[in-house]
């Protein structure tokens, strides 16, 4: 300590000013520590007994380490009803802001269910809505990490509100910036329409759940009795609604998994996906192919074969695994790019479209086609599935939103056929008449507009009821038919099929496909939008 020179303590500015700051440090760092922790040890003891991360947990695991920059940390409610007033948190419920992805930038959320049970209020929602306009304006891909219990009960209609503000961002995002969710907790109500028009929702087993009425009004309105689980969980809407695309054993699975998919994805709609070194030679042959496809055509393989075979490194990301398995939809590389793989699955149901596996292609390939990621279809379909409850459920229409949608998509597309392609399912599946630019065929393929017994069946019902040996007779006649029409040279006649290929050199060949369509341009004409028959 200085002292004046008669013994009074000497006044230093230079200290003043230093010890000002220090206090002013000091309190931020204090109000910082405060918001850190969120709704408190005992909230966030309290969610790790439920077996889940704290938001920030979360955002830590999810991203590059050391990039997560924190926006609006100090924002509470200004909510004074039902004594509201005095409860006070900072951050109000829900993280937000930005950080990098395997070195690229993302802008997220994370609700906090330790603060308010992570319920959305109007200021929450302006944070969120903050970081939309961000992520849209900066051309980078938005995440949500949701765990809530939904709209702010002592809020009322301002926190409607805040849930339409950012279901109109979501809307206004869809087709510029990749959006992704995972559901880490509860999700219900109105609340569940933000995730659902994102472009992939990724749910915990166990914990997390989605529905619009939960098991309550249920009982109330149906009588019915039924679990969370059993009416949200992850099973729920990956197998049985469709609604959620992947479904992951815990949270660190989950995080991953959205690393894992960013990777196969551009930034916005104006860039394209990154492409990734690989070790795996483009020119490798993959002799299992050249035996793949069983000689009777009436017996199944595993399409997603195919597709590690050709595959870099044998990497498949399938989508919606678990629903519409007659489809297989998801992503791999090719010599480093990314690629949207859309495959008939001969081994379930041999393959035929029907109403979910249409819609779960068609959205499919329109979030490629938005996101300039090219298409690889493979195809072995006998046609669309029959029956009263399909025509009735409205194939027509689902089955139109699969031709639909890839009609209208202009990234590169390239198709193989393996096996059957028959009927109208030969059009809708990516053929050369829909902008398909380069089609390929195995050496086992059929074209035709049925199989060879349904068309003898058809062609030579006179001659067969009239022959002495109607079983041989058939015999020779489908061999017949099979020899003129059930292979790929009609249709390479016709220019209809580009090239047939000899099964081993399909990654090569692929690579090069895809390498020769880098610089495609196509548009559609100009329109508000088109009128896909939702
Ligand atoms: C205010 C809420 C809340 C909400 C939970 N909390 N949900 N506060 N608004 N919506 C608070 C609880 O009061 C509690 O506070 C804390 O969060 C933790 O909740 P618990 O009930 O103790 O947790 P848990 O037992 O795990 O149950 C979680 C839950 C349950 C299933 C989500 O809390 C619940 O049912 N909440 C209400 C859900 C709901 O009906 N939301 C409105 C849906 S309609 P304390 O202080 O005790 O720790 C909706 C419309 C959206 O969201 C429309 C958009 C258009």
């Amino acid at each position: 300590m200085h002292s004046e020179p008669h013994g009074q303590p000497r006044h230093d500015p230079k200290i003043d000013e230093a010890n000002a700051h220090a206090a002013l440090i000091e309190r931020l760092e204090r109000t910082d520590a405060e918001a850190l922790l969120g709704g408190g040890e005992t909230a966030i003891q309290r969610q790790h007994k439920r077996g889940k991360l704290t938001a920030r947990e979360r955002v830590d695991v999810l991203l590059d380490p050391g990039t997560f920059r924190e926006l609006d940390r100090f924002v509470t409610h200004d909510c004074t009803d039902f004594g509201m007033a005095d409860k006070q948190v900072f951050g109000d419920g829900v993280i937000t802001g930005y950080g990098r992805i395997d070195g690229r930038l993302v802008y997220l959320f994370a609700q906090d269910f330790t603060v308010f049970g992570g319920s959305l209020s109007a200021a929450y929602a302006r944070k969120v809505c903050k970081v939309m306009d961000l992520a849209v304006n900066n051309g980078a891909p938005f995440i949500g990490l949701n765990d809530s219990g939904g709209a702010r009960i002592q809020e009322g209609v301002a926190s409607l509100g805040g849930y339409a503000d950012i279901f109109l961002r979501n809307t206004l995002a869809s087709g510029v910036v990749p959006q992704l969710s995972a559901i880490m907790g509860p999700c219900a109500g109105g609340a569940v329409y933000s995730p659902a028009i994102t472009d992939f929702i990724a749910m915990v087993q166990g914990t997390g759940f989605m529905f619009v009425t939960g098991p309550d009004v249920i009982k109330t309105v149906t009588h019915q009795d039924v679990t969370q689980e059993a009416l949200g969980g992850a099973s729920a809407h990956t197998a049985v609604s469709g609604v959620a695309h992947f479904s992951v054993p815990d949270e660190l699975a989950c995080l991953a998994l959205l690393r894992e998919l960013l990777g196969y994805m551009p930034d916005n709609n104006l860039s394209q996906a990154p492409r990734r070194e690989t070790t795996d030679p483009v020119d490798r042959l993959c002799p299992d192919l050249d035996q793949i496809v069983p000689s009777n055509p009436n017996r199944p393989y595993d399409v997603k074969d195919v597709i590690t075979a050709v595959a870099d490194d044998s990497r498949f990301l399938e989508v919606q695994a678990d629903y519409a398995a007659n489809l297989v939809v998801g992503f791999c590389r090719l010599g480093g790019r990314s690629v949207g793989v859309v495959a008939n699955q001969p081994a379930h149901l041999a393959g035929v479209l029907d109403v979910n596996s249409s819609l779960k292609g068609a959205r499919f390939v329109r979030f490629c086609d938005a996101f300039n990621i090219p298409l690889w279809v493979i195809e072995d379909v006998p046609g669309f599935l029959p029956g009263v409850n399909q025509e009735h459920g409205g194939i027509i229409k689902h089955g139109a939103k699969l031709l639909y949608a890839f009609c209208e998509a202009t990234v590169p597309k390239v198709t193989l056929i393996t096996r059957k392609a028959y009927g109208g399912a030969y059009c809708v599946m990516n053929s050369k008449h829909i902008r398909a630019d380069l089609n390929f065929a195995w050496p086992t393929a059929e074209i035709a507009v049925m199989g060879p017994d349904g068309a003898v069946n058809i062609i030579f019902r006179r001659e067969l009821a009239k022959a002495q040996d109607p079983i041989s007779k058939k015999a020779e006649l489908v061999a017949d038919y099979r020899e003129k029409f059930a292979n790929p040279y009609r249709a390479a006649q016709l220019g209809f099929i580009d090239e047939i290929l000899v099964p081993r050199t399909t990654r090569a060949r692929l690579i090069e496909a895809f390498d020769s369509l880098q610089g495609k341009r196509s548009r559609n004409p100009p329109k508000k939008h088109g009128n896909i028959p939702l």
